[in-house]
């Protein structure tokens, strides 16, 4: 029988929680061990965890016994919530404040809570320079993790708020890469101005997280931001240009046309892009590269991610 602690790793077969189970994994001769959660023990990435000595247990963030005999003996809780499976912000405030109830009732030691901003604290809802969604958030699935906070808090949890970044893999899963124009030139469509957009390889995300539970009590009631580099479309075009071996120019499209796009939550994400750009300051001050880099020494830059992952975009 192991005596490393256990981190008891919510979506554990998804980007984020997959990253930092591979972290906790890949260092034998740490203090921690995983226990990968999932709704489905069976499947392919489930035993891809097991194979890799994780602990596989299953739960469903709505059904509240699972959660609390998921975290039972757990040492921490790596908490993930799953805006993009419902794209309710209530919903999401919901999942959250179950794992923060389940974790307190487990007695965990150390709870890390991936979470972004509520951006009604820079643009109120009276604010028309965007929309109103869903009746009362600016973007939906920052402000409910945002506001779940209070339920961390309330509970008086030993918690971490994490601020994470994009992904670089939006350009290979989420349609954020290249696209080919009538002109038959490559064009990186995003709606970032002339501003700079704070990104991260996600498994990143997962190494550093992986990283604040090593160093424990150092970051307990604190609130860290991470990325792995912060690039204006022009740049992030010149390294695509690079990395494809085609040149790429970067289009700067407006926050309304992006909003109007025919994907669902495009009115969300457009509102988030404009957030990014209005508070630009702020989004990547909360997000500093050098204190990104001491806490996960491996952490990629733009330029890195492309030359493992530029062949995996998606060119339509
Ligand atoms: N995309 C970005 O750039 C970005 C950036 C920052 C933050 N985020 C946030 O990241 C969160 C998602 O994390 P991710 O990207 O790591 O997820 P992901 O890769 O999309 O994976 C989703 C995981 O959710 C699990 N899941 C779905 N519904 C569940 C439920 N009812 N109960 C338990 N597990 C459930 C699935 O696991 P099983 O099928 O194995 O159960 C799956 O592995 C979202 O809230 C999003 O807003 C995204």
């Amino acid at each position: 029988m192991s005596n490393k602690k256990v981190i008891a790793v919510l979506g554990a077969t998804g980007a984020q929680g997959g990253g930092l189970v591979r972290a906790i994994m890949a260092d034998k001769s740490g203090e921690f061990t995983a226990r990968a959660l999932t709704r489905d023990v069976n499947s392919d990435k489930a035993k891809a965890l097991k194979n890799l000595g994780a602990e596989v247990v299953a739960y469903n963030v709505d059904d509240y016994e699972s959660l609390k005999s998921a975290f039972q003996g757990a040492y921490g809780v790596f908490a993930v919530t799953f805006f993009w499976e419902h794209f309710s912000a209530e919903k999401e405030i919901e999942e959250a404040k179950m794992i923060a109830k389940a974790a307190k009732e487990a007695n965990v030691k150390h709870v890390i809570w991936s979470t972004l901003e509520d951006t009604r604290k820079w643009i109120p809802l009276s604010d028309k320079r965007m929309p109103t969604l869903q009746t009362k958030y600016k973007v939906p699935h920052f402000d409910g993790k945002g506001e779940a906070e209070k339920y961390f808090t309330d509970q008086n949890l030993p918690i971490t708020f994490l601020l994470t970044s994009g992904y670089w893999e939006n350009m290979i899963y989420f349609g954020w890469g290249p696209t080919r124009d009538n002109d038959g030139k490559l064009k990186l469509n995003l709606p970032l101005g002339e501003r700079k957009l704070p990104g991260i390889a996600v498994e990143d995300i997962g190494k550093s997280a992986y990283a604040i539970f090593k160093r424990g009590n150092e970051f307990i009631g604190k609130k860290i931001g991470i990325a792995g580099g912060h690039l204006t479309g022009k740049q992030m075009a010149e390294s695509l240009s690079k990395a494809l071996g085609e040149e790429v120019i970067y289009n700067a499209v407006p926050f309304d046309v992006y909003r109007s796009f025919d994907f669902p939550g495009a009115d969300d994400v457009g509102n988030m892009f404009q957030f990014k750009h209005d508070f630009e300051e702020y989004y990547c001050g909360a997000r500093d590269l050098k204190f990104s880099k001491s806490l996960n020494p491996e952490l990629k830059s733009f330029d890195e991610w492309l030359k493992a992952n530029a062949s995996k975009i998606p060119i339509k």
